[in-house]
């Protein structure tokens, strides 16, 4: 079988709809994030808001909003944000106009269903707000230049443009170790600079769309330095190994199956920031974050769980609601509910080890 390049805007896209599978109903971790991460939002957006800019109408986007609940909660929260601070300036608040941004498949649908009671809302508060969709990849050029105020992107960025050509033994390190989770969870060399490509074409992009004094807020998966690290698709590759094993998945469906993820270390992600040279860094931040989001429950009210199985249960679905389209586009639909039955018995193995650092990072853009 040839090693074909999964050009991911094609293929990826969340579960959409609003049955129990889809994302739209399995965010609650992302919006966990969203909540905790809401006062450096505010700090963001006031650097750019009210400084040197109090435009009439003030223009932002949403990149890789996908489809639920957090993305009109998104425009909300930042929408009081600007109004509390232009009130406090005593100026005039400004009209608004949001850019939803995902990829071609996303269910932009799901969101405009519930545009109607958003804008009543708004209405009852005298604001006016324009929404608009944007579908299309943000590695590369998405808007007008010159023509944005502010950007946010929140669980995004580790997502790679494409699963990168793995060099002359690379797949060798993906695939060695089959039963050893941690050994699974090591990253090829070629995913970094993959992802050193697309993101530094995400900021070069951000920075010719972005009029002067514009900024943006960026929270992603990062990874730990640490040799007990597990990894998405560490844990994935276990799991379908073991399918291989019992032939219930072939071998070489495998070793052409790699997800276009890409955990990358902070410093690595700041050393990127300077070299790229757009922007600078107004903050840059580690949260720890559980996979069943319960390091941040003191911030944002606890989803106590029954038991572990009650627990990898609700990160099984979170995990599916992100992975299923794909999944299914390589492997067809037969196996999916073994995999991820499968998944929810490893998940409860390493319960307390599965954590991931989320990067938060506010940046201006250089005049
Ligand atoms: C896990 S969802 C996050 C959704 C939302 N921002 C939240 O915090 O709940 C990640 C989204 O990023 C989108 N995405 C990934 N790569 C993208 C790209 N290159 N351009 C635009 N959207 C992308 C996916 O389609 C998906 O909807």
């Amino acid at each position: 079988m040839e090693t074909q390049v999964v050009r991911v805007e094609q293929v990826l896209h969340m579960t959409g709809g609003a049955e129990e599978t889809s994302y739209a109903n399995n965010s609650l971790i992302p919006k966990k994030v969203m909540m905790r991460v809401k006062p450096i939002l505010e700090e963001s957006l006031n650097k750019v808001y009210g400084t040197t800019n109090v435009p009439t109408c003030f223009k932002v986007a949403d990149l890789g909003c996908s489809s639920g609940p957090n993305t009109l909660l998104l425009a909300s929260n930042m929408i009081h944000i600007v109004n509390e601070t232009s009130r406090r300036l005593k100026v005039e608040p400004p009209l608004f106009q949001f850019f939803l941004n995902d990829l071609f498949g996303n269910d932009f649908n799901l969101i405009f269903k519930s545009l109607p009671q958003f804008y009543d809302t708004l209405k009852q508060q005298d604001t006016t707000c324009f929404i608009n969709a944007t579908p299309g990849t943000f590695y590369g050029t998405l808007f007008p230049s010159n023509s944005i105020h502010f950007f946010h992107s929140s669980f995004c960025l580790h997502w790679l443009s494409q699963v990168p050509n793995l060099l002359r033994g690379e797949a060798k390190i993906a695939n060695d170790d089959k039963g050893n989770i941690y050994a699974t969870s090591i990253t090829p060399p070629s995913y970094g600079k993959q992802f050193e490509r697309d993101f530094k074409l995400f900021l070069l992009s951000r920075y010719k769309e972005l009029v002067p004094g514009g900024g943006m807020l960026l929270t992603f998966l990062g990874k730990f330095d640490t040799s007990e690290y597990i990894s998405i698709p560490g844990i994935f590759r276990v799991v379908l190994n073991d399918m291989v094993s019992e032939n219930l998945i072939e071998e070489a469906m495998l070793e052409h199956f790699n997800m276009p993820l890409y955990f990358a270390p902070v410093e690595k992600v700041r050393e990127i920031i300077e070299e790229e040279g757009s922007f600078s860094v107004e903050r840059l931040e580690i949260i720890k974050l559980s996979w069943d989001g319960s390091s941040l429950d003191e911030e944002a009210g606890s989803k106590g769980f029954k038991d572990d199985n009650e627990r990898a249960e609700f990160i099984t679905r979170n995990k599916r609601s992100i992975l299923e389209p794909l999944l299914k586009a390589h492997f067809g639909e037969g196996i999916l509910d073994e995999l991820f039955l499968r998944l929810k018995t490893r998940i409860i193995q390493f319960l307390p080890k599965l954590e991931d650092p989320i990067l938060v990072i506010s940046l201006t853009k250089i005049a």
